[in-house]
């Protein structure tokens, strides 16, 4: 594909569609629109495609059952072939499914050259993406479901260990690591939702709208969809052959799911680094470094992070691909399949790396607790404690702010102040004061649904299970 200063012309015009042309095409050209060294990874759908095709055909009377018998026959040949890596993908046939229909009439003789009857590559193409995409999202869903177990189970091993959560970055109040796992785990279930919507309107067949307008033939759409497994037949001869919203629907969502495990492994990168210190990944999961002796990078999530970015490219790319096309197919549409490709192939690799690595995430329970105990995190439960002695919130806001600005003064938390100290603030503070001022009960004090108390923990971990295994 490097030679592009090339204007030699083969004398023979393109065997499938050359009949009215009185010249080869240009031997770049010829390169320039082909899509075979791209579209061929679909070629066990095509085929798929194909053999519905054929037996519908022969249910309709427009083949006979030998004939159907003789393409099923030829098609299987042609996997194999493939598969064992035995078959010559051409340039010269443009895309898979010339190269495989070529195939087919090489083996079979006439009988292939009947496999098109009442179909084009327009409805062909669309199906074969629809095919490949609800396979590779069966995987996708496979994976994105073994990431949440992983994820429900350190959130449950984590269920008590006590960590600061932040707001801005800052410490803010404390949570249990459980519970922020289980942040993570929520995200993934509204994205594994979002996939699963966007299932259903991959699951419609363009095959029988042919090149735009419909066939002929007397055929039987219903059945070609049942075959294939496909919940119905498209409406709309048109807009099957143009539409790929679901091609952009899909890369949206994974987009999302992309930028969800950004954020997890900004985390991730965060929580290493000697600054923090809260967690230990595995050293499979990192990378050193060619100078720095002592460097333990955390390369998985980086490169996650790295590649939420190209999958919202191609995204805006798909977009951008489709926005003024007429009605209906355009050649624009061949563009569709390597930005859908990479984004298939990158949230696999996302999904599996990080499925393989969250279970083993160690937390330095000691070091989260640390971090805790500093930053004031309990400052708010002060603040409730006053409260419930009957002081309205305001008013408590203030006497925990002038206890804070004193313990910044003496470089002590709140928990480390007698009670001496804390009543300068406040005559409603009593002994039993100190019960809200530790993590433990800071965090247990949080004891209702959507909560971090490391009860609730281990009940949203139980109805998360419940929801997995109801998924099937
Ligand atoms: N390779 C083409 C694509 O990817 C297949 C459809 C071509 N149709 C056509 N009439 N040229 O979209």
């Amino acid at each position: 594909m490097s030679n592009n200063n090339s204007s030699s012309q083969p004398q023979q015009a393109n065997q499938q569609w050359g009949g009215r042309f009185s010249e080869a095409t240009d031997a770049f050209v010829a390169r320039f629109t082909a899509s075979v060294d791209f579209d061929q990874r679909m070629y066990r759908q095509d085929i798929q495609g194909s053999v519905a095709h054929a037996r519908m055909l022969a249910k309709v009377g427009v083949l006979t059952n030998d004939e159907r018998d003789d393409i099923v026959r030829g098609l299987q040949e042609i996997v194999d072939e493939i598969e064992s890596g035995e078959f010559e993908w051409s340039v010269a046939l443009e895309d898979v499914h010339m190269n495989i229909e070529a195939a087919l009439t090489q083996k079979i003789g006439i009988t292939g050259k009947k496999l098109h009857t009442g179909r084009s590559r327009n409805d062909q193409v669309a199906t074969d993406i629809r095919l490949y995409l609800r396979d590779e999202l069966d995987v996708i869903l496979s994976e994105l479901s073994r990431l949440q177990r992983g994820l429900l189970d350190v959130a449950e091993r984590e269920a008590d260990t006590i960590m600061p959560g932040f707001t801005h970055l800052q410490t803010a109040q404390p949570v249990t690591f459980g519970h922020h796992l289980l942040a993570w785990f929520e995200m993934l279930q509204r994205d594994f939702g979002r996939l699963q919507d966007c299932r259903k309107r991959i699951n419609i067949m363009p095959l029988g709208a042919a090149a735009l307008a419909g066939t002929t033939y007397p055929i039987d759409r219903h059945y070609t969809a049942e075959l294939l497994g496909f919940d119905c037949a498209s409406e709309n001869s048109l807009d099957s052959v143009s539409d790929r919203d679901f091609a952009i629907e899909f890369c949206a969502a994974a987009s999302l799911i992309m930028t969800h495990l950004s954020r997890s492994s900004e985390e991730l990168v965060l929580w290493t680094s000697a600054q923090f210190d809260f967690i230990d990944l595995p050293d499979r999961f990192c990378t050193g470094s060619s100078i720095m002796p002592q460097k333990k990078n955390p390369d998985v999530p980086e490169l996650v992070r790295g590649k939420s970015g190209r999958v919202t490219g191609h995204l805006v790319s798909l977009l951008t691909l489709m926005k003024s096309q007429p009605l209906a197919y355009n050649k624009d549409n061949q563009e569709d399949k390597e930005p859908l490709f990479d984004v298939i192939d990158t949230l696999q690799g996302c999904l599996r790396a990080y499925a393989d690595m969250i279970p083993a995430i160690t937390s330095k329970k000691e070091n989260m607790r640390e971090a805790a105990l500093r930053g004031f995190s309990t400052a708010t439960d002060l603040a409730d404690y006053l409260v419930r002695s009957g002081v309205a919130f305001r008013d408590a806001h203030e006497i925990v702010g002038k206890s804070v600005a004193y313990g910044i003064e003496q470089s002590k938390d709140l928990g480390e102040m007698s009670l001496a100290e804390l009543q300068q603030f406040s005559d409603q503070i009593q002994e039993d004061v100190f019960e809200v001022l530790t993590l433990e009960g800071s965090v247990a004090a949080r004891d209702h649904i959507g909560g971090t108390a490391p009860d609730q923990v281990r009940a949203a971990v139980a109805r998360g299970r419940q929801k997995l295994t109801d998924r099937g």
